[in-house]
């Protein structure tokens, strides 16, 4: 794997599109997984591939000290100004979940809303997550299962981007309990995963690819990337796919499957 080449795509691609339609639609995840890892008053925090901060967001109400952190600066940005703006005090940085520049154990919760699962080396990301959480404290994550409409956007998407690299792991796989177990080992003491969903709706299959298209980064960066015609194709299929859901070309709601995963540092 060209992981610095990886690394620079994500820095591109992830800094692109407006995001704020995609943070809403995942918003309710971040509050949930704060709940789960019992953020609280007098807590200092880590969110990791924090993208706009919604994991930072629902700790900091909680009362807990955040830091912010992700790979793309566009993301940064936009994460600190939406966070001036709602008037909370979040420290932000540019920063890769594989390379946290974090001392050991500094934070009481180190959590990420669907971002560290897209680094390329999992156990990396795993190892620098538990390192910068305290001996007995929590480290929390959501990752995308392998059903559902992230999963179906995944595997379409798939057949018009290049080819993933060698070895790159697919993202899915953070949502097999032997993996995530595989990949703590040694760094966890004890493993809760609980599925959840999130009920994703839109006026029409058309108004969902579209709000993708506007606000989904790597939607905006293979619109910018790809043949005009090859990313027609692909957005009609998208809305085909979406028609699949909805069950024609109507509104619909359809639920968004994903896993909850919790786990404390060894002490
Ligand atoms: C689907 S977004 C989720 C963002 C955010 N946690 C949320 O709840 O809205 C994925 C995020 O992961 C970030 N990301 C991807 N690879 C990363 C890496 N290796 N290290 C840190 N952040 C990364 C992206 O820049 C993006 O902000």
């Amino acid at each position: 794997m060209d992981i610095a080449k990886i690394k620079e795509q994500a820095r591109a691609g992830w800094s692109m599109g407006e995001y704020t339609g995609l943070s809403e639609m995942l918003r309710p995840a971040a509050q949930r997984l704060a709940d789960a890892c019992a953020v609280s008053a007098g807590q200092e925090v880590l969110d990791v591939a924090a993208g706009d901060g919604n994991f930072a967001v629902a700790c900091a109400d909680e009362g807990a000290t955040v830091v912010a952190s992700d790979i793309a600066p566009g993301m940064v940005e936009k994460g600190r100004a939406r966070t001036a703006a709602e008037g909370y005090g979040i420290e932000w940085l540019e920063a890769d979940a594989e390379d946290l520049p974090f001392e050991d154990g500094r934070f009481d919760c180190v959590g990420s809303v669907f971002g560290a699962m897209i680094a390329p080396r999992p156990r990396q990301a795993a190892e620098e997550m538990f390192r910068v959480v305290r001996p007995g404290n929590t480290v929390g994550m959501t990752a995308w299962c392998s059903e559902g409409p992230t999963y179906d956007m995944f595997q379409l998407t798939r057949n018009y981007g290049p080819p993933a690299p060698d070895g790159l792991p697919r993202l899915e796989e953070w949502s097999q309990e032997q993996v995530v177990r595989e990949r703590f080992d040694g760094l966890a003491n004890s493993i809760e995963l609980e599925r959840a969903t999130l009920p994703w709706s839109a006026d029409s299959p058309e108004e969902f690819v579209a709000g993708m298209e506007r606000h989904a980064p790597m939607q905006a960066a293979a619109k910018a990337n790809m043949a005009p015609d090859r990313y027609a194709e692909m957005y009609e299929k998208l809305v085909e796919m979406a028609r699949g859901w909805a069950g024609g070309d109507g509104p619909f709601e359809v639920d968004a499957h994903y896993l909850l995963i919790v786990a404390r540092r060894r002490g």
